[in-house]
């Protein structure tokens, strides 16, 4: 009989991938910082949140579709960029498969293991993600390549700290997976058979290069290579940002936004849309969920970029809570991430379908008829909640 690999929570994908991957991937995929305030808050705040259902009123159909960045997708929800190299052999592929067969978007990272091109041939609704290392001729000639793939859009990612201790303990990544390593690594690999076979059919083994930050059609330098010159690349600056603007000209993201003055910088600077977003809770420990930043920033920037939400997405009505309170649509990290090293293509798409059931649950409670319907006056929002960080003193 065939195995049931449907799950019905993001929970549950987790707990499969916990007993899928060696403990170091795992905890790769778990990321965080410091205390794991962050990454906590993130999750929790958006149990703080309630709803007032209706017993009557709800509509039959329900329309989840709205765009982001140009692009139509058929819920409001797609994949944030991830950088995590082993979870699955077919990777970002396999991430780019599920979300064109679920009609959405993808944000491919700059530490991805894939080629953009092999990920724009399995879903062309993506938006390349850029980190800031290399001088600007550098990071233009990524760009450049990315706009030669076909890639629809630019995520700027700039909220990283270099913020590298946990408390419980970071994962061991190696430098280069040579036949030194894999005996090494050995021992933790044999507990995870099925991981085991999964690459072993590949005959070969995580190679963690960077290809997309090299030249298309060649390898791309080692991960850690790619991680030390941008531990010293001079951080950038508004001005950078508003150079990618004018090189890319079409539509673009800053991720990683809190602030409200980084928000009216950052549409300034001529970005298209933001994320709200603390990088998931892996950086500056002790930031706010960010869906708690959200309101303030949504209320003023909102009808002039388009804004995301990322962080703590878990459940379908999470992104109603999100859409109510200011959002355009949000981004999966961890949820799809947890999919993946669950079930591969299969286990990204049932991620989906869990964010579209719930989304489409929650709007029924609601009586509404569409995503577009959704208000603040739609979520309770207890007193203190929302933070207001960067506001003019004046
Ligand atoms: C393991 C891991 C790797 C990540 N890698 C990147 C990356 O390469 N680029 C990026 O912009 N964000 C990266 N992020 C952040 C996600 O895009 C997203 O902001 C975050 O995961 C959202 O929070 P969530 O995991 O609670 O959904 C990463 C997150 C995780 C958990």
């Amino acid at each position: 009989m065939a195995r049931d690999v449907w799950f019905e929570t993001v929970s549950i994908a987790q707990q499969r991938a916990k007993k899928r991957l060696p403990k170091s991937v795992y905890s790769a995929l778990i990321a965080a910082s410091e205390r794991g305030i962050t990454v906590g808050d993130n999750v929790d705040a958006f149990g703080e949140l309630g709803f007032a259902p209706h017993v009557i009123g709800a509509l039959e159909k329900r329309d989840l579709a709205t765009t982001v960045m140009g692009q139509e997708i058929s819920l409001p929800v797609m994949i944030s960029p991830t950088g995590v190299q082993a979870v699955h052999p077919d990777g970002e592929v396999a991430v780019a498969r599920a979300a064109a067969a679920r009609g959405t978007a993808m944000g491919l990272s700059s530490f991805a293991s894939k080629p953009i091109e092999d990920v724009i041939a399995a879903n062309p609704k993506l938006f390349f993600q850029v980190y800031w290392l290399g001088g600007r001729d550098e990071i233009a000639a990524r760009i450049e390549r990315a706009r030669a793939a076909g890639a629809v859009g630019i995520i700027v990612t700039t909220d990283w700290t270099f913020s590298h201790g946990r408390d419980w303990g970071s994962p061991k990544i190696p430098q280069e997976m040579d036949l030194k390593t894999i005996i090494k690594m050995m021992p933790e690999g044999l507990t995870r058979p099925r991981w085991m076979v999964q690459w072993g059919k590949t005959l070969r083994p995580p190679n963690l290069r960077v290809p997309n930050q090299g030249a298309a059609g060649e390898q791309g330098p080692p991960f850690f290579a790619a991680y030390g010159q941008w531990m010293t690349t001079p951080p950038p600056t508004w001005e950078d940002i508003a150079w990618v603007a004018e090189l890319w000209g079409g539509p673009l993201m800053l991720k990683g936004i809190m602030r409200l003055d980084d928000a009216k910088r950052a549409v300034d600077a001529g970005v298209s849309a933001i994320s709200v977003s603390n990088h998931g809770g892996n950086n500056l420990d002790g930031t706010p969920a960010s869906i708690r930043a959200l309101p303030v920033i949504a209320e003023a920037v909102g009808d002039q970029v388009e804004v995301l939400l990322d962080g703590g997405i878990r459940r379908g009505s999470d992104v109603v809570k999100a859409v109510a309170l200011g959002a355009r649509a949000v981004m999966l990290g961890r949820a799809y991430l947890w999919g993946l090293a669950a079930e591969g293509q299969p286990g990204v798409e049932n991620v989906l379908d869990i964010m579209r059931a719930g989304i489409d649950s929650a709007l029924m409670g609601l009586g509404k008829a569409s995503i577009h319907d959704l208000t603040p006056d739609d979520v309770l929002v207890p007193p203190g909640f929302t933070r207001t960080l960067g506001a003019p003193t004046t």
